[in-house]
């Protein structure tokens, strides 16, 4: 499911890039585009963000980008 339309980042994306140590909406954004031109999806994808940081703290922790 694409979670931002206007640049094409789906759901699955941002879990990637959560699981790989992507902590904040800043980073999300630097690395995918994410929320980086109309936004209406900030607000989902910090939810989802929130939600997986919350669920999976070690996994993020060691993650190569945390922080
Ligand atoms: S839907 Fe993500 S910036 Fe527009």
């Amino acid at each position: 499911m694409l979670l931002c339309i206007c640049k094409g980042v789906s759901e699955s994306h941002v879990k990637a890039h959560v699981s790989q140590g992507v902590c904040t909406m800043q980073k999300l954004s630097c690395q995918t585009g994410l929320g980086t031109q109309c936004g209406v999806c900030r607000k989902s994808a910090r939810q989802l963000l929130n939600q997986m940081v919350a669920t999976n703290p070690t996994t993020i922790a060691s993650g190569v980008s945390a922080g």
